[in-house]
């Protein structure tokens, strides 16, 4: 996507071919600075303090951590060293893991000499299957908002919710729970988006609402809790979200606060549907519930916040009473009774086994 006229994708090799570049996200939206990764070290900072999040990116990352890794020391040792260190980073988006396999099965069977070239070669293989796969979750999903616009009678505009960031920023390109949006937006299609808030991190004020406005999609930022009032007021045509896991049965692993907004779509008849590569599918897992783990973070994600001061400075401020101590759970799980429908490249399933079986029949 384009950042004031120049098209990024959110990860790249730098110009000298080894280096990779990054957006850092925790500067945005106030600052929009690029950061240089060199080492197997940069790449895990960067995934654990959450320069690079949204899963499909942290698995882009993680690939070329792997990459960095081995053309620093291509050794067997060298390379378990830098899978451990990656895999350690964040325990709940699947396409760390999923990545972290695809690298180890091309490289584990090498001669050392020749692991960094295919590190590297595989690493941007996956960047750029990553944004084949949102683009086509865009032109997916971007037929059910034409069905909502449709339904109003082609009048009006698509009112759609959205939780977290799932746009071009948590994925190589494109986004997922946002593609369907920017495809629906750059065909004519009317849409607004609600945005929400998405505390701690604010995610969706710092980066969904950046993005949008960006490239010229009407959005309203709203606080975490507002999403049930809209739709029992009729604001809400429908609600997309993004996935960090999903269970081979369908249920969705998300930012914290997806079930609520779950919930409320279900008690108000608001579709609510789940964007999805692949990747982010865990074919070994049934039970989104017991099954998943959810990261925890430091709780001074939750005692503090940033944002700009009057001066026009960014600053962090503590929001909590001295002592008081705070839980920061990153993750909920919506199991699929409450999901009306997976968005994935290869189209749209009823989030169920079946469903997802009969997209992805290689799987059954
Ligand atoms: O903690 P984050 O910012 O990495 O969480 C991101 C999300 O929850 C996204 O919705 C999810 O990764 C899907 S990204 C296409």
């Amino acid at each position: 996507m384009k950042v004031d006229g120049k098209h990024f994708r959110t990860i790249w090799l730098a110009e000298d071919g080894w280096g990779v570049e990054i957006i850092d996200q925790t500067r945005l939206p106030f600052e929009f600075v690029t950061v240089r990764l060199e080492s197997c070290k940069d790449a895990a900072h960067a995934i654990f303090e959450m320069l690079v999040r949204g899963a499909p990116l942290i698995g882009a990352t993680a690939a070329y951590g792997m990459a960095l890794a081995v053309r620093a020391d291509p050794s067997d040792a060298a390379l378990k060293r830098a899978h451990d260190e990656l895999f350690a980073t964040r325990p709940t988006a699947v396409n760390l893991r999923w990545a972290l396999d695809e690298m180890m099965a091309v490289l584990g069977p090498l001669d050392p000499s020749d692991r960094a070239a295919v590190a590297y070669a595989r690493a941007a293989e996956i960047c750029d299957e990553d944004v084949g796969i949102c683009h086509s979750i865009g032109v997916n999903g971007a037929a059910l908002i034409k069905t909502a616009a449709a339904k109003k009678g082609g009048e009006g505009t698509v009112n759609i919710l959205t939780h977290c960031n799932a746009g071009w920023l948590a994925t190589v390109d494109w986004g997922t729970a946002l593609a369907p949006i920017y495809v629906a937006h750059d065909a004519g299609i009317r849409v607004h988006v609600w945005v929400d808030e998405t505390r701690p991190r604010n995610q969706g004020f710092n980066l969904t609402a950046w993005e949008l406005g960006r490239h010229g999609v009407p959005h309203t930022v709203i606080v975490d809790n507002v999403g049930g009032h809209l739709m029992q007021h009729g604001m809400v045509d429908l609600c997309i979200v993004g996935t960090d896991r999903t269970t081979a049965a369908g249920d969705v692993c998300n930012k914290i606060g997806t079930y609520l907004k779950a919930l409320a779509a279900h008690d108000n008849g608001v579709p609510f549907y789940v964007a999805l590569p692949s990747p982010t599918i865990d074919w070994t897992l049934k039970d989104g519930l017991r099954d998943i783990p959810i990261e925890e973070r430091d709780a001074g994600e939750v005692t503090r916040i940033t944002g700009r001061a009057a001066d026009g400075g960014v600053s962090t401020v503590t929001i909590t009473p001295d002592g008081s101590p705070a839980a920061n759970f990153a993750f909920d799980v919506t199991p699929s009774r409450l999901v009306t429908g997976l968005i994935t490249e290869r189209g749209v399933c009823e989030a169920s086994e079946a469903g997802l079986k009969g997209l992805f029949p290689e799987r059954a």
